[in-house]
């Protein structure tokens, strides 16, 4: 059956713009993130401390930080990779992080400059460190259905990797469609290879058109925190083929139809998408906002 209850963890501020081709002002994105809370989202991924070469659009991630007026009642995670990302959020007071991993050795290269190996080496210090400083970690596994360069990933490839993450302590485990080829069938057979679908999330980018069909399906195998991004806006630089995330407002619309509670404000998301829309200069890709802008 279906959950009365999904938690959506919003991940525009960061996926969305963190594959823009114009680097979006600090204080644009401030506002963006202050919009969502008021939108009523309680969990906001704010920005990346990753390398500022290979992410230039996320460098300002600590004058970000610095300058958001934090929500009480509202969390704001941050990605961090290793342990000088993880220097950088503590100074700013990040209350949460998620490493992402990846399922595969291509993308593992491509994304981390790791081996699929390798990457743990440099996970695992940053999640007891963050322990420690009594901050909650996220782990993603990246490419779970597909890959641009291995084609289909095996299921038992995501599972091996994303237990060990979980393994490490982390309290939730988003499985990441980074290029959007998954389809709902490939979907339940993966979360039902998991020991704990309570601890997974999934992470669905719409190249195909796919994710809320795999939402359908994750929600009916136990998932019930599901990432989107406002205006259906995403990507990834280091994976040309991906496109956007699945849109929130698409989300909560299939949800809301469904009588499950999100908590959000439909109405406040669409023109939250509206104003972003008009300062990225291009249409919001989600056929919600399309729908519900129209005079
Ligand atoms: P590297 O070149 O191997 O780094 O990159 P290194 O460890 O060799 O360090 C080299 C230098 O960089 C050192 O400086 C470090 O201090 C510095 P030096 O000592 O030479 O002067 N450095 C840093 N500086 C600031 N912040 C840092 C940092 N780290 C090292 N955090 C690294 C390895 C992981 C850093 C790099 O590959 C990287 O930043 N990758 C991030 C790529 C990325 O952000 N991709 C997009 C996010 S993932 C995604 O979108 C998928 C997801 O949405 C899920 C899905 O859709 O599937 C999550
Ligand atoms: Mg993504």
């Amino acid at each position: 059956g279906l959950p009365h209850q999904v938690t959506i963890y919003e991940v525009g501020p960061r996926d969305g713009l963190q594959n823009e081709s114009a680097i979006v002002p600090v204080e644009v994105k401030a506002e963006f993130i202050h919009r969502l809370a008021d939108a009523g989202h309680k969990v906001i991924e704010a920005t990346s401390f990753v390398h500022p070469d290979w992410v230039p659009q996320l460098a300002d991630a600590g004058e970000l930080l610095a300058r958001l007026h934090r929500k009480p009642g509202v969390r704001y995670p941050v990605l961090v990779p290793n342990l000088r990302g993880l220097d950088r959020a503590l100074e700013l007071q990040a209350d949460e992080i998620a490493i992402f991993a990846s399922a595969t050795e291509t993308f593992a290269a491509k994304n981390l400059n790791r081996s699929l190996e390798s990457q743990f080496d440099m996970f695992e210090p940053v999640v007891a460190r963050a322990l420690d400083n009594g901050l909650k970690v996220r782990a993603y596994v990246s490419m779970c259905f597909g890959d641009p360069w291995e084609g289909p990933t095996p299921v038992k490839q995501v599972v091996a990797v994303g237990e060990r993450l979980l393994g490490l302590g982390c309290h939730e485990l988003s499985l990441g469609d980074t290029i959007g080829v998954g389809t709902p069938g490939h979907v339940t057979a993966l979360i039902d290879a998991f020991r704990t679908p309570e601890r997974l999330a999934v992470h669905f980018h719409d190249t195909y058109g796919q994710a809320l069909s795999n939402t359908l399906a994750a929600l009916e195998a136990g998932v019930t925190t599901v990432d989107a991004s406002t205006g259906g806006i995403g990507g990834c630089p280091y994976a040309a083929s991906a496109t956007g995330n699945l849109a929130t407002e698409d989300l909560v619309w299939m949800l809301h139809g469904l009588g499950i509670e999100t908590g959000l404000d439909l109405g406040k998301l669409v023109s939250t998408s509206v104003w972003l829309a008009e300062l990225l200069a291009r249409p919001s890709p989600s056929r919600v906002v399309q729908a519900l802008s129209k005079g």
